[in-house]
């Protein structure tokens, strides 16, 4: 089969390799749409040494076989999943590997391109908010006024953020947002006080209304979908102690936050990491529970996937989304690939 894989410049190489094998608890699937993500630039740059690989970790096809032991999928469903980041088999080819706990059916009315904006992006916005942030959970859903400062709301992690925050109840939602501010638009409701700041007015000016948006509450909790370019030093300066900030880009300092602001690292790769000393549940039941209640939602009406650009040339494509990607140029947006329109497959 074909592959593509990804080098530091994000350069991008397709080769003939072997179909892969699933192992017990794991799922092959026929890969219909790959999404992208922006650490599919960046984990080549961060592992210079490493040999170009498959970054691809958005899955959208067809079951096409099951390893022992797996009980809730069979040849032909119709799923989506999330590749476990750093291991072979990603999404960047023709078949991919997923495990079954990771995996989930979407419903004949979704499209694979809709189910491919989903997994990495929406795990990581549920993990943050409700194991990072301990923010009410949809089905126990908060029963006054919480307010929420989502930094990069036109983000896919922020968006999904926005939407999961929607449905636990939670608000004020204030969304912070550039050019993707019209498409945030849709995503808020204003009646329960939520609001959107563009961050192009400058921070002074982003502290000051996030500072005001709350309509006169102290603001404990956001999600900094952005965690750069001066965010979480807003947020800092905006937030009321004791105050969490859930950051997405691990491995960066984050102490330089005023006394009684934690910031709290959201890593998605904690849904496929076993559990921590003393602990025998934890984020991998989190991420079996969410993963099968994106797939509900989406069957029921209740959720919903990130608007999508389908690059042209499949797994050919690959290299100017990234590249766009790492341009910044994505706004309210998530790169898509068909695997079937990749020229010679
Ligand atoms: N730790 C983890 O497990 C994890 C998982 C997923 C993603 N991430 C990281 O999270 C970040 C977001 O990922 P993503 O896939 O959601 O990216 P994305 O959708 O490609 O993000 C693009 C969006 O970022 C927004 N943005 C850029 N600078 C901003 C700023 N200063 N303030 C507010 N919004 C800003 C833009 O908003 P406008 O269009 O409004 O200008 C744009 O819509 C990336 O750094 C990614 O590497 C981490």
């Amino acid at each position: 089969m074909k592959e593509a894989v990804i080098d530091k410049d994000t350069g991008v190489t397709i080769r003939d390799v072997d179909i892969p094998t699933p192992q017990p608890g794991q799922v092959l699937i026929k890969v219909v749409v790959s999404g992208t993500n922006p650490k599919d630039w960046k984990l080549p740059v961060w592992l210079s040494d490493a040999p170009p690989a498959n970054q691809g970790d958005d899955i959208a096809g067809f079951v096409e076989a099951v390893g022992e032991g797996v009980s809730k999928f069979r040849k032909g469903d119709k799923v989506a999943a999330f590749h476990e980041m750093m291991t072979p088999a990603g999404s960047y080819a023709e078949y991919a590997i997923a495990w079954e706990h990771t995996t989930f059916h979407i419903p004949e009315k979704t499209s694979f391109e809709e189910a491919a904006s989903i997994p990495l992006a929406a795990m990581t916005s549920a993990l943050g908010l409700f194991q990072r942030l301990s923010l009410p959970v949809p089905w126990h859903p908060a029963t006054e006024a919480l307010p929420l400062v989502v930094y990069g709301g036109a983000s896919a992690v922020g968006a999904f953020a926005i939407k999961l925050a929607h449905l636990s109840n939670i608000h004020p939602i204030i969304a912070v947002a550039g050019k993707g501010a019209p498409f945030v638009e849709t995503l808020i409701d204003r009646s329960k006080g939520d609001t959107i700041i563009d961050y192009r007015e400058g921070d002074n000016a982003v502290r000051e209304k996030i500072r005001s948006c709350a309509g006169g509450l102290p603001i404990h909790h956001a999600f900094d979908a952005v965690s750069e370019k001066g965010s979480y030093q807003n947020l800092g300066e905006a937030l009321t102690a004791p105050a969490k900030i859930t950051v997405v880009l691990p491995g960066k300092d984050y102490s330089d936050l005023p006394k009684g602001v934690e910031a709290i690292t959201t890593n998605v790769g904690a849904v496929h990491q076993s559990p921590g000393p003393g602990q025998t549940l934890g984020d991998i039941e989190f991420g079996a529970a969410f993963f099968a209640f994106f797939g509900r939602g989406l069957a029921q009406g209740w959720f919903t996937g990130h608007p999508v650009e389908v690059r042209p040339r499949g797994l050919a494509g690959l290299e100017g989304a990234l590249r766009d990607l790492r341009e910044g140029k994505a706004s309210a947006v998530k790169y898509v690939v068909r695997v079937a329109d990749t020229p010679n497959l």
